[in-house]
């Protein structure tokens, strides 16, 4: 049987996961489940990814953003510890259970810890991760079996993945030669952590790794504040996340921009990563630094002028993860994907989503 080599990134704002041909993307975010009484014909929320429900250990959960709409009680993992999270191995499972076609499949799995949290946890998550698992993922209404059988785990230092992205080829194989022989800094700004690595010729130092809570929550903090402030109403952050992004929003039918306070919002916590970041490294002694992670998207143009020799790579939020699953394929050994041009198979949940529009309406 062929076993799939997929890279999983956990992130404390969202899972990212690919397996090279599908990316998936949800918030972290996990919740009872329920039986839902109605689900309107008319519901835009037809793609799988925002309706994930699963069943782990005999108990029904909400994931995601169907988490976010119907769950009375919801939590985004926020405690330090990944790998004794509860929310962990649902997050994850969940993950693996999208790849399953079929009834059953074997996969390895590269996944990262934050820098600061490593080593006192790589092995618990390991643990956590390995061996066979079953999950019951709904897919238009009904619950189908998916048997997760995981073989072999790799666990990296989170903003590693950045680095191997850019220096391996989709097979796993090094490509840039240049920044394997170079000191590299990573700064992988998420959605709770900030994480920094400096690796140099292709070894991470680890006194100069270093994880901070200076992350995007803190603008969503700021968001939440000011919202409170001026109109009394309160949002987890789960909720701003188009709040955010828009940077306005509707009360009583009218548009309130908040354009302003994020913008200092963005600013603020540009100049405190790099305070931090200047605490812990001199800078001088490096070749390049790649800025990473969804946060590095969104402070790109406050943190670029700062740092000459910066730049922000490709896809951000999402570069860990192609980075883990490039290291899969060069440890695991690289297989070409059955579903590989396939158009079938990649489209076959939003084909699954779009029957399921059409017999309900
Ligand atoms: N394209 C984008 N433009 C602007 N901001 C973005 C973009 N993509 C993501 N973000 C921001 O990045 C945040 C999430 O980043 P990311 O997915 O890297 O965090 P995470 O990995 O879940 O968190 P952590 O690294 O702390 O565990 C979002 O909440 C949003 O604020
Ligand atoms: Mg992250």
């Amino acid at each position: 049987m062929l076993v799939r080599n997929i890279g999983i990134d956990l992130g404390f704002g969202f899972v990212k996961a690919t397996d090279g041909e599908r990316d998936f993307i949800f918030p972290s975010v996990v919740g009872a489940g329920q039986e839902l009484t109605y689900r309107s014909e008319l519901t835009t929320y037809v793609d799988p990814i925002v309706n994930l429900a699963v069943v782990i250990d005999g108990k029904r959960y909400f994931v995601g953003e169907l988490a976010i709409r119907q769950s009375e009680i919801r939590s985004r993992s926020m405690s330090d510890n990944h790998a004794q999270e509860k929310n962990t191995k649902i997050l994850l499972l969940t993950a693996l259970a999208l790849y399953v076609q079929g009834k059953s499949e074997e996969f390895n799995v590269v996944t990262g810890l934050p820098p600061g949290y490593y080593l006192a946890n790589k092995e618990i998550l390991a643990d956590l991760i390995k061996g066979r698992h079953t999950v019951h993922l709904n897919i238009d209404g009904v619950a189908q079996e998916k048997v997760i059988v995981v073989n072999n785990v790799k666990i990296i230092p989170q903003p590693l993945g950045t680095l191997f992205d850019k220096i391996f080829d989709e097979r796993g194989v090094i490509r840039d030669k240049d920044l394997a022989r170079s000191k590299v800094g990573i700064i992988d700004i998420g959605f709770r952590t900030t994480d920094f690595a400096w690796v140099d010729k292709l070894e991470y130092i680890d006194k100069l790794g270093h994880t901070n809570t200076t992350a995007m929550s803190k603008v969503y903090a700021i968001i939440s504040e000011s919202l409170h402030n001026k109109f009394r109403i309160y949002k987890e952050d789960y909720d701003l996340e188009e709040v955010v992004q828009k940077a306005r929003i509707k009360v009583d039918g009218e548009f309130y921009s908040l354009e302003q306070v994020k913008q200092e919002a963005y600013e603020q916590l540009t100049a405190k990563i790099l305070t931090e970041m200047n605490s812990i490294w001199d800078k001088r002694m490096l070749d390049g630094i790649l800025i990473s992670g969804g946060g590095g998207s969104a402070l790109a143009e406050y943190l670029l002028p700062e740092l000459k020799i910066a730049t922000l790579v490709e896809n951000s939020q999402t570069a860990n993860v192609h980075g883990y699953l490039k290291l899969g394929h060069k440890l695991f050994g690289y297989t070409e994907n059955p579903s590989h041009g396939g158009s079938e198979n990649a489209s076959r949940f939003s084909a699954a989503a779009l029957k399921t529009a059409f017999d309900e309406g």
